[in-house]
C-alpha cells in the first residue's frame, strides 16, 4: 500500500465526501440517522484536520515557500470548519439551526477540499520528489494513531469563552 502524502489525504477527502453525501440524501425526518452521520463526519475531519495542521501544512511550507499563501488560506477554512465543528458536537441533533449548520459545514468543507485536491496538492506533487511525499505520508499515519477523535475548545472559541467568564 502506498503510503504517498497525497493519496492518503484523498483517500480521507473520499471517505468523508460520502458522508457528506449520506448525510444529504437522510431525508428530512431522519434526525436519528442524520445525528449518527454528523457525528461520524465530526470524528473524521477532527483526525484529517489535526494531521494535516501538524504534519502536511507545516512540512509543505518549509519546503515549497512559494506555496505560503494557499497554505494560510487553508489554515483559515480549517478554522472556520473547527468553529462549525465544535458548534455542531454541542449541539441537539433536534434542535432548529442543526441540518442548517451541518450543510454549511458541508459547503465549506467541500469547497476546502477541491481547492486541496485541484489547487495546490498538484504544486506540491510537481515540486516534492516521491520520497518526499513518502516520507510526510510515513508521517501522517503516525500522527494519525494519536490524532484527538473529538473536538477540543479550538483556541478562538477558548478566547470566546475564557473573555465571558472572566
Ligand atoms: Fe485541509
Ligand atoms: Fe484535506
Amino acid at each position: 500500500m502506498s503510503n504517498d502524502a497525497i493519496v492518503l489525504l484523498k483517500e480521507d477527502h473520499k471517505e468523508i465526501r460520502k458522508l457528506f453525501t449520506d448525510f444529504e440524501n437522510a431525508g428530512e425526518d431522519a434526525s436519528k440517522t442524520k445525528a449518527k452521520i454528523v457525528h461520524r463526519i465530526i470524528e473524521l475531519l477532527t483526525v484529517h484536520t489535526y494531521i494535516e495542521n501538524e504534519v502536511m501544512y507545516p512540512r509543505v511550507r518549509a519546503l515549497l515557500p512559494d506555496l505560503e499563501d494557499d497554505i494560510l488560506e487553508s489554515y483559515e477554512e480549517h478554522h472556520v470548519a473547527d468553529v462549525l465543528v465544535m458548534e455542531l458536537y454541542g449541539m441537539e441533533p433536534d434542535a432548529e439551526r442543526f441540518d442548517a449548520k451541518a450543510t454549511v459545514l458541508i459547503e465549506n468543507v467541500r469547497h476546502h477540499i477541491e481547492e486541496e485536491e485541484d489547487e495546490w496538492f498538484p504544486k506540491v506533487r510537481a515540486g516534492l520528489g516521491r520520497k518526499a511525499l513518502q516520507e510526510i505520508g510515513e508521517e501522517l499515519l503516525v500522527a494519525k494513531k494519536t490524532a484527538p477523535r473529538e473536538p477540543s475548545q479550538p483556541s478562538a472559541l477558548k478566547k470566546t469563552i475564557d473573555a465571558v467568564i472572566s
